[in-house]
């Protein structure tokens, strides 16, 4: 029932959570102007894992950071939750990104400010009380396993450690929905599973819609519900793939692999020939 009064509420079917219609955006650079989007239409449900993939260049970061509106688009509409982001002010866009959390591609942590201070920095700069801040920031420390690293500073930390501190931080305002623009880029793979893992926990523990951008066609696979492609120059989507595999997946099962083969043939990384079946 819940779900039908927020159908209600928003005008919107739930099933169109994030929708993108017409979305321009062009960039001025000194060689003229750089065509990066076209015209992008997207849906993306309430409570999925949305997976995009593509080549680097194709605009990827470009498209995320146009939902919350770190770049600004020329032309076209994006609706969260019903709202229609292009049209907020300065004042309901602050109170909007509450609910739109952020891990970017390079981690982006405060060097200055020690872990703590760092996955605080959201609820710092809204005024949050400090016993309030004090109580939130160790819950969220505990979800990602950072409790033992809140005095270190991010000079001394892994990768790894780094990413869970932009993912706390990312988290720390519940948000609704995760924009994720290649979160495990830098990370050893060992790193990388454990945080996808850790990923699909807090998924499945809050039902946050994640819009996640990877050119890593595993991890897309493993964790998204649906995917598209993005073909650079001008940047377009192809159509979308359902990931129908029951969590947790298996990277090595038949499906899984069948998927991968896909994908890459569609990004025209292995020929659509058969290959023989053993080299070694
Ligand atoms: N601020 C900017 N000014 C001018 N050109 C830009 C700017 N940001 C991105 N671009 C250009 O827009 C294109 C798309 O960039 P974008 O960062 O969105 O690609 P991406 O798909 O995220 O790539 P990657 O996988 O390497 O992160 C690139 O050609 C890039 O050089
Ligand atoms: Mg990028």
């Amino acid at each position: 029932m819940a779900n039908h009064h927020e159908v209600r509420r928003n005008m919107e079917p739930i099933d169109e959570y994030i929708k993108i219609s017409g979305l321009y955006k062009t960039y001025v650079t000194p060689n003229g102007p750089l065509e990066v989007l076209k015209g992008i239409d997207l849906t993306v449900r309430k409570g999925e894992i949305f997976g995009i993939i593509g080549f680097s260049g194709a605009g990827k970061s470009t498209l995320v950071r146009c939902i919350n509106r770190l770049e600004k688009a020329d032309a076209g509409s994006i609706k969260v939750g019903g709202v229609e982001m292009l049209s907020l002010s300065k004042k309901e866009l602050l109170q909007k990104r509450k609910k739109i959390g952020m891990i970017f591609q390079t981690f982006n942590l405060f060097e200055a400010r020690n872990v703590y201070r760092n996955i605080a920095y959201p609820l710092e700069i809204s005024g949050v009380p400090r016993k309030e801040i004090k109580r939130r920031v160790l819950e969220t420390a505990e979800l990602v396993g950072l409790s033992d690293k809140l005095k270190d500073y991010p000079g001394g930390l892994s990768g790894g450690q780094k990413q869970r501190v932009a993912i706390a931080r990312a988290l720390i305002n519940k948000p609704k929905v995760l924009l994720l623009d290649e979160p495990m880029g830098a990370l050893d793979s060992f790193s990388r599973a454990d945080i996808q893992d850790k990923l699909l926990e807090l998924h499945k523990e809050n039902e946050t819609t994640m819009i996640l951008v990877t050119h890593d066609v595993d991890e897309a696979i493993y964790l998204s519900d649906r995917i598209v492609i993005m073909t650079p120059r001008p940047g377009k989507i192809s159509e979308i793939m359902d990931i129908n595999l029951p969590h947790p997946r298996h990277r090595g099962g038949t499906d899984f692999l069948y998927l991968r083969r896909t994908i890459l043939e569609k990004l025209h990384l292995v020929s659509a020939l058969p290959e023989p079946e053993y080299i070694i």
